[in-house]
């Protein structure tokens, strides 16, 4: 909620698509299907992603190798523990790294060079900044919006065998929860001082002020009142 707090012209673009309204008409709004269809909230379903990608519920995970794995030149042996930050490395997966991040690829195994980043690119923009649009594909051609799963490097529940079972039951519900707000109330900013982004650590890591200061929209206009 902070994130949208922060960022009063993306409430009121998610606003906009979720009531299918733009600037010229208002259309009918979106039936609960249609809010929770990618095809058919683009923007949405950014918005979602660029939360989860900056919130870093779980900042990495662990993992214990089952046979010797060569990784980056290093050989680690069988029965080791693993803890990895796919967070923070999620953050260091930008242009601004590109050459530190190439110079891993003599060192990688044959089959991840092969396989690249798995159809991702290094992010462009700064990585510390709530930007759904980062999410946005446009069709240079058509002028068409969606969205990209793949635009960029983000991990938020996990990946593989071991990846968050319970992936789809929390998408569902935090749509749901962001989605049910956002349509609501403006969230308006809150005072400096109870708006910071300290966060504390167990399982998962969760905020130390989490204060919002909800307004209703004007009915029908994607302006408070
Ligand atoms: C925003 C919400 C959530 C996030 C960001 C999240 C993230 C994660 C991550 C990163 C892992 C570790 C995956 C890995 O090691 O590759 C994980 C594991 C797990 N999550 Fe979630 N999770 C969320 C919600 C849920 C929910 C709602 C459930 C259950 C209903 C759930 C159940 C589990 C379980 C059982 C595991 C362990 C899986 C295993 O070790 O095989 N999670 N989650």
């Amino acid at each position: 909620m902070k994130f949208l707090t922060e960022a009063p012209e993306v409430q009121r673009a998610l606003r906009k698509e979720l009531l299918n309204v733009d600037d010229e008409s208002e259309g009918r709004p979106l039936t609960f299907d249609e809010m929770m269809s990618p095809e058919k909230t683009p923007y949405f379903e950014a918005v979602v992603a660029e939360i989860l990608r900056l919130s870093i519920v779980a900042g990495g995970s662990t993992r214990q190798t089952t046979q010797p794995v060569e990784f980056l030149g290093h050989t680690i042996p069988a029965g080791t523990n693993l803890v990895y930050l796919s967070g923070l490395a999620c953050f260091n997966a930008n242009i601004e790294n590109e050459e530190r991040l190439r110079s891993f690829d003599t060192k990688r195994m044959e089959t991840a060079q092969k396989n690249g980043a798995g159809g991702r690119e290094l992010w462009k923009t700064p990585t510390d900044k709530f930007e759904p649009e980062r999410w946005i594909k446009v069709d240079s051609a058509t002028g068409e919006r969606t969205f990209d799963p793949k635009a960029g490097f983000s991990f938020p529940f996990g990946f593989g065998m071991r990846a968050c079972p319970g992936k789809q039951l929390a998408m569902l519900e935090l749509k749901i929860y962001i989605a049910t707000l956002n349509l609501a109330f403006f969230l308006d900013r809150t005072p400096e001082k109870l708006s910071t982004h300290r966060a504390g650590m167990k399982l998962s890591r969760f905020p130390l002020q989490a204060y919002v200061s909800p307004k209703p929209w004007t009915s029908g206009s994607a302006m408070p009142s």
